[in-house]
């Protein structure tokens, strides 16, 4: 039965009800504000949007095979939903306004009620007006555990996100809709957090190994990745563990909506601090501390086996797969000429006054014939042809996909693969879940203004 917990909170029978809504709290996910403290020690404290009232929002895990139910229970004053991000589920329960279901209005609810198919750190977010209301923190973790997991001293989840903050007040600038972040690189942040904090800081041993598994959750920033005092590998990405554990010897983007499970070493000498930092041009800056105290060995354990695999499908017919040309157009530096908007072909200038900067395939916003309409199970080839000045972290919805390289040969699987300015990346994925599925970039500000498609299963 559908409650509103609002509702019953203000209700005469608030005391007699409440236990049992206590009891159902692990079920009941509240979308509602609530203030963090965001910036560094010294500065306000920041009112945020969260799912169970703190960002991230409430861990969700689970294990392999389970099944996940969730009473989304919406306080916040704006209709939202909620995406789960790299999970291959059913249509019903993706999250998106207007292709799967209605928008949950503020005050209703919505009960998500899904299996998770495949182990791996995957990720949930609202799905409606993404661009500001996962820059006000409106999502969490969604951990699928393996039956047979690595073997390490702590399993710890860290994402990472970007937040623009007005310095003077440490609150949210809300320029959601500011045309330059939406024509350039997107909404790009001052103040980057780790599991919603400023640099936190996690004590650890000295050789213990870690599972740290990377979320980047942030609007548009793209991290290069790199550790100090840490050796080790990355064994999955967007939840899937690769064929063989890369070892990590220099940086590596994490583009917005990527994941990366990395399994590190703490080699640091006690004393010490170990650090997950983030590679710029002038230089690196911390994202988290490891507080190296004691040890828990002498010896640091050999080099780790690839994570169980998880069920995928076979595509290595993939060289006859028919391939389907997507050009990403528009931006600053390369503005549109024109572009269509349904039936209608908009100037440049016409669409800028829409707020519409990109375009896929000559289309600014999601068309109505979707960009590929399959039966299920075939293979197909995407190729993402980027003829921008900027690179795009494009997001396909209920599959995983896999990259192919250069040479022809077949990649890791991802759901979000980042291509470059100028780029062409191919990628081959086996339409194998039946509906209507987002295809965007998931840089939210690009998403916004004309980078958002869809395919059709059926
Ligand atoms: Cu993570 Cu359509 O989104
Ligand atoms: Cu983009």
């Amino acid at each position: 039965m559908l409650f509103n917990r609002r509702q019953i909170l203000k209700s005469a029978a608030a005391l007699t009800v409440l236990p049992m809504a206590a009891r159902a709290s692990n079920h009941v996910m509240v979308a509602s504000e609530t203030i963090q403290q965001l910036a560094p020690e010294g500065f306000d404290k920041t009112r945020v949007w969260s799912f169970g009232g703190s960002v991230p929002g409430t861990p969700i895990r689970v294990e392999q095979g389970a099944r996940v139910q969730r009473m989304v229970d919406n306080q916040l004053s704006v209709p939202t939903s909620v995406h789960w991000h790299g999970i291959r589920i059913d249509n019903a329960m993706d999250g998106v306004p207007g292709v799967t279901q209605e928008a949950i209005p503020a005050g209703g609810s919505f009960e998500y009620d899904f299996v998770v198919p495949d182990a791996g750190t995957y990720w949930y977010h609202a799905h409606n007006r993404s661009v500001e209301q996962v820059a006000r923190g409106l999502y969490g973790p969604l951990i699928v555990q393996e039956a047979d997991a690595p073997d390490v001293d702590q399993d710890l989840v860290l994402m990472l996100d970007d937040w623009r903050i007005d310095p003077e007040t440490a609150q949210i600038a809300d320029d959601f809709q500011n045309g330059h972040d939406l024509s350039h690189a997107g909404r790009i942040g001052n103040l980057i957090s780790v599991n919603g904090s400023f640099d936190p800081t996690i004590p650890v041993k000295r050789n213990e190994r870690l599972r740290l598994r990377l979320i980047n959750a942030a609007n548009a920033r793209i991290f290069d990745v790199g550790i100090q005092g840490l050796n080790g590998w990355i064994v999955a990405l967007d939840g899937m563990p690769l064929e063989n554990p890369v070892p990590i010897s220099e940086s590596f983007p994490l583009a917005p909506a990527q994941r990366a499970d990395l399994l590190v070493d703490v080699d640091a000498v006690s004393e010490e601090t170990a650090s997950l930092v983030s590679v710029e041009r002038d230089g690196a800056f911390g994202l988290a501390k490891f507080a190296v105290s004691g040890e828990i060995s002498a010896t640091v354990r050999p080099a780790p086996n690839p994570l169980p695999p998880n069920r995928l499908p076979d595509v290595s017919s993939f060289q006859s797969a028919p391939l389907h040309r997507m050009v990403l157009q528009g931006g600053a530096m390369r503005w549109l000429e024109n572009a269509r908007i349904g039936e209608t072909e908009l100037t440049g200038r016409e669409l800028a006054q829409l707020g519409r900067f990109w375009a896929l395939n000559g289309e600014a916003e999601r068309p109505a014939e979707p960009f590929l309409k399959t039966s299920v199970d075939s293979i197909h080839r995407i190729e993402f042809v980027n003829e921008t000045a900027f690179p795009h972290a494009m997001h396909l919805h209920g599959h995983h996909f896999r990259l192919v390289d250069g040479d022809g040969s077949l990649g890791p699987w991802r759901d979000t693969v980042l291509v470059d300015r100028g780029q062409t990346q191919q990628i081959v994925l086996m339409a194998d879940n039946p509906g209507d599925w987002l295809l965007h970039c998931h840089m939210l500000g690009h998403a916004a203004s004309g980078m958002m498609s869809w395919f059709r299963v059926a």
